[in-house]
């Protein structure tokens, strides 16, 4: 089996060429961090379009993302979010945090933990939000910090406010998310790599899973 670090000079110039320098950021992310990336790709526009689908953005005055990594997701919340609304954009690793400036020049950056997510609306004075689109590796975090981050992102979002999650890993966390809300729905995307796919999730209520 190649380990991730025996990967040839050759092979990286090859992938940095073939994908571009911020794919290879992520892949390298991937190894050196593991679970907090968990994705060895930034997502396609398909699954970034198919999580923002169906949102009103005339009546949607707060969106988060959690996770944003590269930005593929930001770009389209940039394209489809309408002057009504404020978008905040939390990531934690600072190396990806300067590409989002970078591209995304004047918006809202927080390089931050989404644990602080109250901490992070307040400081803008924003007590709820109306979606939360996450990009973080859930299932990939302990129960305890996903438990935070969940609760904390219920807590934002009010009663009727939605949470939605990508996936590379299409259905197979159904049973974790439902066991956090009442209400969850799954889309397929396929065209991604891997196919992937969005969990809608409303009304929080933490069960064992
Ligand atoms: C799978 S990548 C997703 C990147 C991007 N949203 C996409 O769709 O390509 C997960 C991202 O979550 C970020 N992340 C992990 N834990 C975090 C936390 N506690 N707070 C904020 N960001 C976090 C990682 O740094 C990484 O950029």
């Amino acid at each position: 089996m190649t380990h991730p670090r025996s990967t040839t000079r050759r092979q990286k110039i090859t992938l940095r060429a073939i994908r571009g320098p911020e794919w290879w950021l992520m892949v390298k992310k991937f190894f050196v961090h593991g679970t907090t990336i968990a994705s060895f790709a930034p997502s396609s526009r398909f699954l970034a379009r198919k999580i923002l689908r169906g949102i009103d953005w005339v009546k949607a005055r707060v969106v988060v993302e959690l996770g944003a990594g590269t930005g593929p997701i930001t770009k389209e919340l940039i394209r489809a979010a309408g002057p009504n609304t404020k978008l905040v954009i939390v990531e934690q690793d600072p190396d990806f945090c300067r590409v989002l400036r970078k591209k995304f020049p004047g918006l809202d950056i927080v390089e931050g933990d989404a644990c602080k997510l109250d901490e992070i609306l307040a400081e803008r004075g924003i007590k709820y939000a109306d979606h939360v689109i996450s990009g973080l590796p859930l299932p990939s975090f302990s129960p305890g910090l996903r438990d935070s981050i969940l609760s904390m992102s219920a807590r934002v979002l009010g009663p009727e406010g939605e949470f939605r999650q990508i996936t590379s890993m299409p259905w197979v966390y159904l049973k974790l998310y439902k066991s956090y809300f009442r209400d969850v729905s799954f889309k397929l995307v396929p065209l991604n790599l891997p196919p992937g796919g969005v969990y809608f999730c409303k009304g929080y209520q933490h069960t064992t899973a």
